[in-house]
C-alpha cells in the first residue's frame, strides 16, 4: 500500500526522502511524488507515475531541509500524475496512506466554498478542508487537529505549508512512526525508510497527531491533551533489507527460511518443555480456559491458519474454526468469550485483520493472541497475548518465510495448549520439540531441490491454468502454492482437496492443464494415489513433490520431485518449498516483476 517519508533536518532531505521511498517500494505503488519547501520558504512538487527512479531523475540536484514524500497504491481514481500525492491547496501540500471514506461529503461542502478539485483522490479533501481550516485556525497543528476530527476511515498524513519550520503528522488505522535524528525528526509509515538516518523509532497510536519540528516533536491526543510515546531503538539491521546476492527479495526470502525458522524457535532452543508464557504473561491460564480456537487472518496467513486447524484438532481436541477477516468482521457468528482468538498476520497491519479483531473484542472476545512478524504493529498492540515470528523484513510481496514462521509459531502454540489443557504426554512433548528443533536443517534440504524445480518451471511457461492438489493437512499447502503462483506468475491457478476432484474440476484435466500434487507419505497417500490415477487417465500432466519414502512411481506424464523422508506433523513446513521455489522460477521464465507483482501491494493497510 501507499509509503509515506517525511523529514525536517540540518541537511538537503530530497536525497533521504527518495532513499526512503525507494525501502518503501517493496509495498507496492504505482505512482510517487515528493513536495518541498524551497530557500524562499516556498512550496516546490514532483510526480511521476512509475518507478521511484522516475521520480529521483526529476528530483536531480533540489535541494531542501523540510519535505514530504509518496508512493502511492491507487484506490480513487487510476494511477496517474494528477491523482499521485503530494496534494495542494495553496500553500499547504499533503501526502496521505489509507482511505477517507466520508470525502465524498466533505468533498461536496467544499466545493461549495469555491475549493476546485484537480484529482480524482479522495486525499485532496484532506489539503483543501486544512487549508479551509487555517482560515478560521491559523495554526497549522490545530488546523490539522480539527480536520482529522471531521474524517471517517483509515488514514496516516503528514502535511507541510509554505512558511512553516514544521511537519504534522496523524494517524488513525494506517501506520506511521517518528524517526528521532541528531541532525533533525522524521516520519514514515515504515521504520525500514528511516534506517538510513535513526535507528529511534517513536511508534504513534491511532488517533495521534505530532508535531515535527528539527529539534524536537510533540505528540496530542485528538482532544488536544499532550502525551509521550516510548522511544524504541530499532533493531532491524539495514543488511536485513538489502538484496546482497540475490536476484530478487522473494528469492532470498526463500532461502533464508532456515534461519528465521531457527530465530523463530530459539526460544525452545534447549528446553525439553514448552512454556506458554513464550505467548505473554497470562497465556498460562488464557490456554487452559480456551474451549475452542477462532484463528482470523488473510492471504498466505489464512492459509497457515488452515494447516493449524488439523494440528489443534488433532492434538488438543478443541473446536477450531478459520476465518478469512474480511468475511469474519462483517458476520453475525456466534461468540464465545471461552473462544481463543488468533489473529495472524505478517505485517501486523493488514485492515481486514485488525478489524476481525476489534469486532471479535466489541462482541466480548478478550482472548486474543497475535502472531506476527512485527513487534509495535497495530494487530500486535491491539491483542492481550503475541507471539513474535522473527523472521526479519519479509520485502516480496509474496509471502514465503513469514509463511514457514507463523507455522512454526502456530506449532508451538498447539503445544502449548495441549499441555495446559492436559493432553500432551512428557514424552510427547520431547519429541515434538525436537522436530521443531531440527526443523532448520530439514527445510535446508528441501532447498537443495531448486535445480531439479527450475528444470520444471520451463512446462510451465505457456500454460494459462493449473491445478493443486493436497489432502488433510497438506491442502492448504495446496492453496497457499496456487496462491503463489497466480500471484506473482498470473497463472491461473486453483487448489482442491484431491478427494473433490471428481466432483467437477476433473472435467478440466486435460494436456494442457498441468496438475501439481502435493504427496506426503501419510495416512491419506494411498487416497491420494488413487485421485493421481484419476488425473493419469484422462491424459493430464502429473507434477508430484513426494516424500523420499512415497513409494509414487515415475511414469510416462507423471514427474516426481522426491523430498526428504516424510516429517510427520511438521509436514506442511517442508512442502511448501518446493513450491514456493516452482512459483519463482515459473515467474522468472516468463519476465514478470517477481518483487512488486501487478496490482498488488505488500501491506493491505485499506479494506
Ligand atoms: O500482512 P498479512 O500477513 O496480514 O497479509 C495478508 C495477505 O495480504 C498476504 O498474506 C498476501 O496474501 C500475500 N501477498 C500472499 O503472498
Amino acid at each position: 500500500m501507499c509509503g509515506i517519508v517525511a523529514a525536517l533536518a540540518k541537511r538537503n532531505v530530497v536525497p533521504v526522502l527518495l532513499e526512503g521511498l525507494n525501502k518503501l517500494e517493496y509495498r507496492g505503488y504505482d505512482s510517487a511524488g515528493l513536495a518541498y519547501l524551497t530557500e524562499d520558504n516556498s512550496l516546490a512538487r514532483l510526480r511521476s507515475v512509475g518507478r521511484v527512479a522516475e521520480l529521483a531523475a526529476q528530483a536531480a540536484g533540489k535541494g531542501a531541509a523540510q519535505g514530504i514524500a509518496h508512493t502511492r497504491w491507487a484506490t480513487h481514481g487510476v494511477p496517474s500524475e494528477r491523482n499521485a500525492h503530494p496534494h495542494i491547496s495553496a500553500g499547504l501540500a499533503v501526502v496521505h496512506n489509507g482511505i477517507i471514506e466520508n470525502y465524498a461529503e466533505i468533498k461536496q461542502e467544499l466545493t461549495g466554498l469555491g475549493y476546485v478539485f484537480t484529482s480524482d483522490t479522495d486525499t485532496e479533501v484532506i489539503a483543501h478542508l486544512v487549508h479551509h481550516l487555517l482560515q478560521s485556525t491559523p495554526d497549522l497543528f490545530e488546523a490539522v487537529r480539527k480536520a482529522t476530527a471531521r474524517f471517517i476511515g483509515a488514514y496516516a498524513i503528514a502535511v507541510i505549508h509554505e512558511g512553516e519550520q514544521r511537519i504534522v503528522v496523524a494517524r488513525h488505522g494506517a501506520p506511521l512512526l517518528l524517526g528521532i535524528g541528531t541532525d533533525g525528526n522524521y516520519a514514515a509509515s515504515d521504520a525500514s525508510a528511516l534506517l538510513q538516518v535513526t535507528r529511534k523509532m517513536v511508534y504513534l497510536e491511532d488517533g495521534d497527531i505530532a508535531e515535527i519540528r528539527q529539534d524536537q516533536v510533540r505528540i496530542v491526543r485528538p482532544d488536544g491533551s499532550a502525551v509521550t510515546r516510548p522511544v524504541h531503538e530499532s533493531s532491524l539491521s539495514a543488511d536485513a533489507v538489502e538484496l546482497g546476492n540475490f536476484r530478487h527479495y522473494m528469492q532470498k526470502e526463500i532461502f533464508e527460511q532456515p534461519q528465521a525458522l531457527a530465530n523463530t524457535l530459539e526460544m525452545v532452543g534447549g528446553s525439553q518443555t514448552i512454556q506458554p508464557q513464550i505467548f505473554g504473561a497470562d497465556a498460562s491460564a488464557l490456554f487452559a480456559r480456551a474451549k475452542s480456537v477462532l484463528i482470523l487472518a488473510c492471504g498466505t496467513s489464512f492459509h497457515s491458519g488452515l494447516v493449524a486447524r488439523y494440528w489443534i484438532e488433532q492434538l488438543v481436541g478443541i473446536p477450531c474454526s478459520v476465518e478469512v477477516a474480511s468475511e469474519y468482521r462483517y458476520r453475525m457468528s456466534v461468540h464465545d468469550p471461552e473462544q481463543l482468538v488468533v489473529a495472524i498476520s505478517q505485517s501486523g497491519e493488514t485492515a481486514d485483520t485488525l478489524a476481525a479483531v476489534r469486532y471479535a473484542k466489541e462482541r466480548g472476545q478478550h482472548m486474543t493472541l497475535a502472531i506476527c512478524n512485527v513487534a509495535e504493529s497495530a494487530i500486535v498492540r491491539e491483542c492481550a497475548l503475541r507471539f513474535l515470528t522473527r523472521a526479519g523484513p519479509e520485502i516480496g510481496v509474496a509471502s514465503t518465510k513469514a509463511f514457514t514462521t507463523q507455522l512454526a509459531g502456530l506449532a508451538l502454540l498447539t503445544l502449548a495448549l495441549a499441555k495446559q489443557q492436559g493432553k500432551l504426554s512428557v514424552q510427547d512433548e520431547q519429541n515434538h520439540l525436537n522436530a521443531l528443533r531440527h526443523l532448520p536443517v530439514a527445510v535446508q534440504k528441501v532447498l537443495a531441490l531448486e535445480p531439479e524445480i527450475e528444470a520444471w518451471a520451463q512446462h510451465f511457461a505457456n500454460k494459462h491454468h493449473a491445478l493443486f492438489l493436497g489432502r488433510g493437512h497438506h491442502y492448504p499447502i495446496a492453496m497457499e502454492g496456487a496462491l503463489k503462483l497466480k500471484e506473482i506468475s498470473y497463472i491461473h491457478a486453483e487448489a482442491y482437496a484431491a478427494g473433490e476432484l471428481k466432483h467437477g474440476p476433473l472435467a478440466l484435466v486435460d494436456r494442457d492443464m498441468p496438475v501439481i500434487s502435493v504427496a506426503p507419505n501419510d495416512m491419506l497417500l494411498e487416497k491420494l494415489k488413487s485421485n493421481l490415477q484419476e488425473v493419469k487417465a484422462r491424459g493430464g500432466q502429473l507434477y508430484v513433490f513426494a516424500d523420499g519414502d512415497s513409494e509414487v512411481p515415475e511414469s510416462e506424464g507423471v514427474h516426481i520431485i522426491r523430498l526428504p523422508e516424510h516429517y510427520g506433523l511438521l509436514s506442511p513446513v517442508l512442502h511448501v518449498v518446493p513450491l514456493q521455489l516452482l512459483s519463482y522460477h515459473v515467474a522468472l521464465v516468463k519476465g514478470t516483476d517477481v518483487d512488486k507483482p501487478r496490482n498488488l501491494a505488500k501491506s493491505v493497510t485499506v479494506e
